[in-house]
């Protein structure tokens, strides 16, 4: 069975041996939300832009990732616009950089819409306001004929959200969506990215494990441009394998058990891109590491899910 977003043996590099991700193997259903988490730096947006053929300048992928069968990496950019345009879309953590700062935000969605149908202007830009009333947005007629600073945060999101669902996307990319929302505004945007993305695969990427529970069934945790562990939600929550998720999840806050003093952090960094680490890359910093992680572990399944790991953490143990 071919799952409808199917990433595999994805690379992005920028010459000379600096690899920014080496190697993701990633699928989906139709319906599904996979979060793909991960400290900063860890290649997560340059996953994702690589779906989309909008890698920064220099960057180069190789691999494959498909669609419902159809090919995305290195489409040409006529293909790569029918991709972006119908079949695939993004949300970024800051709206602002993707709106026109000039542009009232109804007639923005209009031109969205107006790759998609031949439907004259007014037409369009009616449907617009359906489609901020279909986001949550109050008073959308009148929010329509304003500009981007005009609206707060969340409201901006919105519209972004709305843009991107303008084309029935089948798959859905949001990088940080909520990360400069405060946390009502957060729970909102969640809630909305969740009820609109039950037809398609939604991948969302958040450096946030308190936000995994909230949105996704499947989480696929990123370290150094690898994917170490992958699993539904609960499991990797309840018993996290890898020392590096379990890590992670150490450093979230808990809600019910108020932390007294300091959250832990995990000591040391990301390796830098180019940064060669012999092994496992998590290794440096890992209190369980041993001379066997001087090889690289390869990604195996462990009781529902898969880890990359030597010495995987055992259930009951953490
Ligand atoms: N345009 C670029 N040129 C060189 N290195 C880059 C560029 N963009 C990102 N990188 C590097 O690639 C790594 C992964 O980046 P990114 O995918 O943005 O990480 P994440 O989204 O997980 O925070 C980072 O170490 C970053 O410094
Ligand atoms: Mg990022």
């Amino acid at each position: 069975m071919t799952e409808f977003l199917r990433i595999s043996d994805l690379w992005v590099d920028f010459g000379e041996g600096r690899e920014a991700v080496r190697g993701v193997d990633l699928t989906a259903d139709r319906g599904e939300t996979v979060a793909l988490v991960g400290e900063s730096g860890c290649g997560k947006s340059l996953t994702a832009l690589a779906l989309l053929g909008l890698l920064p300048g220099g960057a180069n992928a190789t691999g494959t990732a498909t669609l419902d069968g159809t090919e995305l990496i290195g489409l040409d950019e006529r293909a790569l616009r029918r991709v972006r345009g119908s079949r695939a879309a993004m949300i970024f953590q800051d709206p602002m950089s993707s709106l026109n700062p000039t542009t009232r935000v109804g007639a923005q969605i209009a031109e969205v819409l107006a790759i998609h149908t031949r439907t004259r202007r007014s037409a369009r830009l009616r449907r617009a306001v359906e489609l901020m009333e279909s986001v949550g947005i109050p008073d959308a007629e009148a929010r329509a004929g304003q500009m981007p600073h005009q609206l707060s945060g969340g409201m901006r999101q919105r519209v972004m959200i709305s843009m991107a669902l303008a084309g029935r996307p089948d798959l859905l990319i949001a990088d940080e969506p909520t990360t400069a929302l405060d946390v009502t505004v957060q729970a909102q945007v969640l809630a909305l990215l969740r009820e609109r993305s039950r037809d398609t695969v939604l991948l969302f990427i958040t450096h946030d494990m308190g936000v995994v529970a909230e949105i996704a069934d499947r989480v696929a945790v990123m370290y150094a441009g690898k994917v170490v562990e992958t699993g539904p939600v609960a499991a990797v929550l309840d018993a996290p394998r890898h020392p590096y998720t379990a890590a992670l999840l150490r450093s979230v806050p808990d809600p019910d058990r108020p932390a007294a003093g300091e959250l832990p952090t995990i000591p040391g960094q990301v390796p830098a891109v180019g940064e060669h680490v012999e092994g496992c890359p998590f290794r440096p910093r890992c209190d369980r590491a041993t001379d066997a992680c001087r090889t690289m572990p390869e990604l195996t399944p462990a009781g529902a899910g898969s880890v990359a790991c030597h010495h995987p953490v055992t259930e009951g143990a953490s």
